[in-house]
């Protein structure tokens, strides 16, 4: 048994990104994060999904993109804030994109399944390397116009997830866990 790795599984949480604090990882100490986190299951070996990273350039672009789209869709003042603000607040954010491939014998949601596990791995890798990290979407995930605009998005594509990487500041609270006896079955 691998006593610290299960430790960090067993005791890991994500951080709230409202807290994360500069710095956030460069290229340097990001690229064997993301290497750690593409080793997720992926039937086939189809690699569907890719990855964006922003840093503080792409995010205030990003953040205008949501801005203007929430304009344009006639939003309330709470859903321009929300198309903005965690691209406003982030100093470091990978998107995860889910880029299915055309394959006879996988289909789609398998490969949407690795998409949601390479958010999390993500999420895990960020977090054993000493960082806070957080999965989110919102609304600027689901939406398509946006997602073209902001990161390239084919027809195909979405966004799985906008994953979150900084320093944490000060303790956050654990939420509370699941109960084994009301999600689990013993046959
Ligand atoms: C697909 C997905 C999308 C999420 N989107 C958001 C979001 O937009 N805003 C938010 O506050 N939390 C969102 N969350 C929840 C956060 O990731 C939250 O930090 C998480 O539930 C904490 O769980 P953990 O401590 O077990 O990692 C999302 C979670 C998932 C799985």
């Amino acid at each position: 048994m691998t006593q610290d790795a299960f430790a960090f599984l067993a005791n890991r949480q994500s951080y709230p990104s409202k807290a994360l604090q500069a710095p956030a990882p460069d290229r340097t100490a990001l690229e064997p994060i993301l290497q750690a986190a593409l080793r997720v299951p992926d039937h086939g070996n189809l690699q569907p999904w890719r990855l964006v990273v922003g840093y503080r350039k792409a995010l205030s672009a990003w953040a205008d993109i949501g801005e203007a789209r929430a304009k344009a869709l006639g939003d309330d003042p709470v859903r321009i804030e929300k198309g903005r603000g965690q691209f406003d607040r982030s100093h470091c954010a990978v998107v995860v994109i889910g880029s299915p491939k055309p394959a006879d014998k996988v289909p789609e949601i398998e490969q949407t399944l690795s998409a949601g596990a390479l958010c999390l791995n993500l999420v895990n890798a960020a977090t054993a390397a000493g960082w806070g990290a957080q999965w989110l979407t919102g609304w600027v995930s689901h939406d398509r116009a946006f997602i073209t605009r902001a990161f390239g998005c084919a027809p195909q594509e979405w966004v799985a997830g906008i994953v979150h990487i900084g320093t944490k500041g000060a303790p956050a609270p654990d939420r509370p866990r699941p109960d084994l006896a009301q999600v689990v079955t013993w046959e």
